[in-house]
């Protein structure tokens, strides 16, 4: 298809941009691309995704029939298709491209389109499924599950949402798991070493993150050269002297929970034999469970919990993190792996059937009904009282999700009583408790259903004689 054939303007649509796209960067962190791995930018529009991901090291070519048309259109590990599918009027065409960058896949196709809820940022005309803007442009806006159901129709692969908009579909059954176990536990991180103690103090801290010593296959070149002299008992006998039991005992246990997730999450693509998952997850299984079978069986057992609505609420009620109330538990980003494995599993659930925004700060989940929102509060440590800029929510009985944005607003929701979303031993806690405890002292939630949205705050604020400068609060001393 060449751009004269369009009956849009699609080659309008490719913006100038310096750096890579969000779609890109998050394609780069979530599937560890690195130097080597190759990569084909198909529509690459005006090419500033192919540069940049050039500069990180990657065999990058690009292709786009208006912009690009002499580019290289050759198989890759990765496929990048970004904010192509949205623009393209004909649906048989669109299925095509779709089709043909699939083809030329050879581990992960990342697909990127712009949704539903951006419609009323785009001037135009109802035309065909989409929209003809005033620069004769189209726009066909996607639902998010919309995105992943059309690319695993027309894949036929196994999909998963990264984020609301991007959609992974993997040729490589191995790249789709390991990202799903890297969803849920992170690879550890290794210390720097640069002798035998050294390198024998990563292998101790490997063992102390992850509850077991690592297999040769996971340890890093430099520790196996460092480390080739001892003999496997003599080095875990090392190990397991200089370890802390408490903190060994305490991430098998963590461990064991990570694993039950992620078999949990695999159900729902059917799991497949143990030696089809990641070695760390494989070792994981043998080293915490007596069984496979056993480990699925316990996995099946907590998929099972999540539709007993007492048993979540009663989760929830006895969470070490998080804000309890009427209708659900709210957690701040970094107390989320605090919450029972149950509610974790909850969380994922959702991020997996919708896609989990980049951009939040506390998690949502009800327990009435079933149902995760991921609310942004990109000042919640700054500001005494963060104010809502967006939120993102999937519905899990019945997959759709919505996003509200309060960009615009002048009323925005706020939080009180910050403390309560996190852990108790984060470190900013104290700080919050003591806000809260001199804005209850000076009487500031007496009317609670008044102080939810920024005037009502503001009024109550200045009712009290007080006005806050960070985190204290003080006499105000224009009233
Ligand atoms: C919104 S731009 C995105 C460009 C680029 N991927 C980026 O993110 O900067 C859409 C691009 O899709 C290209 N395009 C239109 N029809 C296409 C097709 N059938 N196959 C591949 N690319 C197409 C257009 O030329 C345009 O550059």
């Amino acid at each position: 298809m060449t751009a004269q054939l369009w009956a849009s303007e699609r080659q309008r649509t490719a913006i100038g941009r310096v750096g890579l796209s969000a779609p890109a960067r998050q394609a780069v962190t979530d599937l560890q691309l690195g130097s080597g791995t190759s990569v084909l930018d198909y529509g690459c529009g005006r090419g500033a995704d192919v540069r940049a991901l050039r500069q990180l090291g990657l065999e990058v070519s690009g292709w786009d029939p208006a912009h690009h048309p002499g580019g290289q259109l050759k198989p890759a590990e990765i496929v990048l298709l970004t904010y192509v599918v949205n623009v393209i009027e004909d649906p048989a065409e669109r299925r095509q491209t779709l089709r043909h960058a699939w083809d030329n896949t050879r581990t992960a196709l990342v697909v990127s389109a712009r949704l539903r809820w951006e419609r009323n940022q785009i001037k135009g005309r109802e035309h065909g499924d989409g929209i003809l803007t005033s620069r004769n442009t189209f726009q066909h806006l996607f639902a998010a599950s919309e995105l992943r159901d059309y690319v695993d129709e027309v894949t036929g692969a196994r999909c998963l949402p990264a984020a609301p908009g991007l959609v992974y579909a993997f040729r490589d059954d191995e790249a789709r798991l390991r990202y799903i176990a890297r969803r849920i536990k992170p690879d550890a991180k290794w210390l720097t070493f640069e002798d035998t103690a050294s390198a024998i103090a990563a292998i101790v801290d490997h063992l102390e993150q992850r509850g077991r010593l690592p297999r040769l296959e996971e340890m890093p070149q430099q520790v196996i050269a460092l480390l080739g002299h001892l003999r496997p008992a003599e080095l875990n006998r090392l190990a397991q002297q200089a370890a802390d039991p408490v903190k060994v005992e305490e991430s098998a246990n963590r461990s064991a929970l990570d694993t039950l997730l992620f078999l949990a999450l695999e159900l729902f693509h059917g799991r497949g034999p143990v030696s089809s998952l990641p070695l760390s997850v494989q070792l994981d299984v043998r080293t915490f469970f007596s069984s496979y079978a056993e480990a699925c069986k316990r996995a099946d057992q907590l998929l099972f919990k999540l539709r007993d609505g007492a048993y979540i609420r009663h989760a929830m009620a006895g969470s070490p993190a998080g804000k309890f109330t009427a209708t659900a538990l709210y957690v701040h980003r970094r107390a989320v792996h605090r919450m029972p494995t149950v509610l974790r599993l909850y969380e994922h659930c959702a991020s997996i059937a919708a896609g989990r925004p980049p951009e939040w700060t506390v998690a949502k989940l009800r327990h009435q009904g079933r149902g995760v929102s991921w609310l942004n509060y990109p000042d919640f440590d700054s500001d005494p009282h963060p104010r809502l800029v967006s939120s993102y929510t999937v519905d899990l009985q019945t997959l759709k999700s919505s996003f509200l944005s309060y960009a615009d607003s002048t009323n925005r929701p706020l939080l009180h009583r910050k403390h309560e979303f996190l852990a108790p031993d984060d470190p900013h806690v104290p700080k919050y408790l003591r806000l809260t405890e001199a804005e209850v002292r000076a009487g500031l939630y007496e009317q609670p259903h008044l102080i939810g949205t920024e005037e009502g705050w503001e009024r109550e604020l200045h009712r009290c004689g007080r006005s806050l400068k960070g985190h204290r609060l003080v006499r105000r001393t224009d009233s």
